[in-house]
């Protein structure tokens, strides 16, 4: 396969591939609330080498879109991220076309790591691709943020400052790399129930503080900053309900991570690690504990990149 970045000039495909990874929030601050009901945030998201894989095919028009997953949970109709990141495009673009679409999930779901989003952008991507669409990546955002908070993001990864409902994204630079030890427990957390609770727990919203402030207008961050200022705000909410991540964020400290947060709303909590030896070594203890899904992937340094041809 040969593998081409956002906007290249090549022969219009029949087939592409797109991986889609996960991402972990860095940093987390949910904000006010607006008038349109969702919150405001501030967010450094990164995201890291768990991924999942989309095959796009063109069909004849008279198929529509099929959409197969192998994950069985997922349901495939009009209520998936996928389905309706196609239909979106489809509908923008008047062209009568037909689409099989595979989906393999390997990022947990319910999990705080955007795979639905993620899955969502890739899909917005590919058919840019497939469909010599020509789509700016602002514009790919623009068709894709309805759909779910978290999918510009994805569009301008591997890093960014996200801003708003999460349509504010500025890309930018973290020197370096680290290994990511996700721990994923047996359950997940709803994103509307987290925001919620937090609504109902806290007094007053709290500004963003002057170092975060000062990162904001950063184009390149290092690691080591980043240890000092991480902080999720779901992590309040989330912890008082569900114990079990307060303790394993403190067994991944213990294990030598230089920082460990929950993910989004979670329900995964990661750990950060300068070297991966030391990420696998914690990983052993995790894997004792069956109810756990245990992964060590390292940060992504490139964008979301479409492959031509589909590998299946
Ligand atoms: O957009 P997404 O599907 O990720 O949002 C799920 C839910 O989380 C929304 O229905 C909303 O209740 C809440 N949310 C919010 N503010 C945001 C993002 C999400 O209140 N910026």
């Amino acid at each position: 396969m040969t593998k081409s970045q956002v906007g290249s000039p090549q022969e219009r495909p029949s087939a592409v591939t797109i991986r889609a990874p996960a991402k972990i929030n860095l940093i987390l601050r949910i904000l006010d609330r607006r008038s349109d009901g969702y919150h405001n945030l501030w967010s450094i998201m990164q995201t890291v080498g768990l991924e999942d894989e989309l095959f796009i095919r063109l069909a004849p028009p008279t198929g529509g879109i099929r959409l197969t997953c192998n994950a069985e949970t997922l349901a495939v109709d009009q209520s998936n991220l996928v389905y309706k990141a196609a239909s979106a495009v489809l509908d923008r673009m008047q062209q009568s076309v037909g689409l099989d679409i595979e989906l393999r999930k390997r990022i947990p779901m319910g999990a705080g790591l955007g795979g639905g989003s993620s899955d969502a952008a890739a899909t917005i991507l590919g058919l840019n691709h497939l469909l010599q669409v020509g789509w700016s990546r602002d514009q790919m955002a623009e068709v894709g943020q309805p759909l779910g908070s978290d999918v510009p993001f994805f569009l301008f990864s591997p890093s960014a400052v996200v801003a708003g409902r999460g349509e504010a994204v500025k890309p930018m630079t973290i020197e370096g790399r680290r290994w990511v030890l996700l721990i994923k427990p047996g359950f997940g957390v709803e994103t509307k129930w987290a925001y919620q609770e937090l609504a109902a727990m806290r007094e007053a919203v709290r500004p963003l503080s002057a170092g975060h402030a000062e990162l904001d207008q950063r184009k390149v961050i290092r690691w080591p900053q980043l240890a000092t200022l991480a902080e999720n705000d779901f992590e309040a909410p989330v912890f008082a309900r569900h114990g079990i991540l307060r303790e394993i964020k403190q067994t991944l400290r213990a294990q030598g991570a230089e920082f460990a947060l929950l993910s989004g709303s979670g329900a995964t909590v990661f750990g950060l690690f300068h070297e991966e030896a030391a990420a696998r070594r914690a990983q052993t203890q995790f894997e004792r504990d069956k109810q756990l899904q245990v992964f060590v992937v390292s940060t992504c340094s490139g964008p979301l990149a479409v492959s031509l041809g589909a590998t299946v």
